[in-house]
């Protein structure tokens, strides 16, 4: 039996039942993509079932408001995805339908190869291989290839042979059973090579050397940056803005900020918002702070919260007054969702 025959058996007999598995509906495929993107399965199901009851059909995805797609996103993190998601559902409705072919479902905001070959071949069994990070652990383990995954050579090198195994008689369920293989046996951790039905034929098994694959090319980019966010509060008050930069906080909401490139003591911090445009004036009272530290895949932000009680309300155009009631029905970055969390379960 060939490679792709053998997962295939493995995968009839051991698949777990995800509702995306039952449907060939290409939009609810899709959905289930980028949520799975963002997540692991288990953290992505409730996902899933949110987003197919609030919009059943792209029609009402394209309707929506962008903040509430955003806060039903709230929790997964990376925005732009959930952004991208919207627009590309106002691709769909301007299109008329969702696009049947490889190179058109590619055109969409935020689909690139793997996400076409995934809705390619699950709604419409066209012939396109997936190539997500189990395919690229399973496929080197298993031909022993040392190319670095996150070199072009090693993309296009794992990209022809993906295509090269694939079942072109049944693409969808070869897909699926490749990505499940990777992720419950061929695991990044741990692999399970006591079940595994490819371990006779699989040069790293066969050398001892599991670990050292897949390979991959360090690129340590990766930069601090600090962020001091004020919480001002007066009465049952409190002030928000929408973040407008580009970049994966575009459009949600956040408190005051003032960003700096290193650590700057408490002192500077009360000094210098006195002077900000938004806090002049006022008497300010630090209540408390709150620090924390937010891994991104390509930063780490140092971020403290500060609470402070504001002797009057604060009056500037670019900032909306809120009830601090009301503030959970905002969409919000996971980093101020950590915050408001804390807020009301004190340590
Ligand atoms: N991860 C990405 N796509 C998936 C799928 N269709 N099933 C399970 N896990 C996945």
């Amino acid at each position: 039996m060939n490679f792709s025959n053998l997962i295939i058996d493995w995968y009839i007999l051991n698949k777990r039942d995800l509702p995306w598995r039952n449907t060939t509906n290409p939009y609810k495929i899709w959905l289930s993509e980028i949520i799975l993107q963002q997540t692991q399965v288990k953290q992505g199901l409730p996902y899933y079932e949110s987003f197919t009851k609030a919009f059943p059909t792209v029609e009402l995805l394209a309707k929506a408001e962008e903040d509430d797609v955003l806060k039903l996103w709230q929790g997964l993190g990376y925005y732009s995805r959930a952004r991208n998601l919207h627009f590309a559902a106002k691709q769909i409705i301007e299109w008329g339908s969702f696009p049947n072919q490889y190179d058109s479902i590619l055109k969409l905001k935020g689909v690139g190869e793997y996400t076409a070959a995934a809705i390619s071949s699950f709604a419409f069994k066209l012939p396109h291989a997936v190539v997500d990070g189990n395919v690229f652990r399973l496929l080197s383990r298993f031909y022993g290839i040392d190319i670095p995954i996150n070199s072009s050579k090693g993309k296009s090198h794992f990209f022809k042979l993906a295509n090269t195994i694939l079942d072109k008689t049944q693409p969808d369920t070869h897909n699926q059973a490749i990505m499940e293989f990777g992720s419950q046996v061929c695991k990044a951790k741990k692999p399970n090579c006591e079940i595994c039905v490819l371990c006779e034929n699989c040069v790293a098994f066969n050398t001892n050397s599991i670990n050292e694959y897949p390979v991959k090319i360090k690129k340590n980019s990766i930069k601090s940056i600090y962020f001091d966010y004020f919480f001002f509060k007066y009465k049952d008050l409190t002030f928000v803005k929408k973040r407008t930069q580009n970049g994966i906080w575009k459009n949600l909401f956040e408190f005051p900020l003032i960003e700096n490139e290193k650590q700057i003591s408490e002192e500077e911090i009360i000094e210098s918002i006195q002077f900000k445009e938004w806090s002049h004036k006022l008497k300010l009272e630090v209540n408390s702070v709150h620090s924390f530290k937010h891994i991104l895949s390509h930063r780490v932000i140092y971020a403290r919260f500060w609470e402070i009680d504001c002797s009057s309300e604060i009056q500037n155009e670019h900032f909306q007054s809120i009830k601090i009631e009301d503030i959970n029905r905002l969409a919000v970055s996971r980093l101020t969702e950590k915050y408001l969390k804390r807020l009301v379960q004190p340590i």
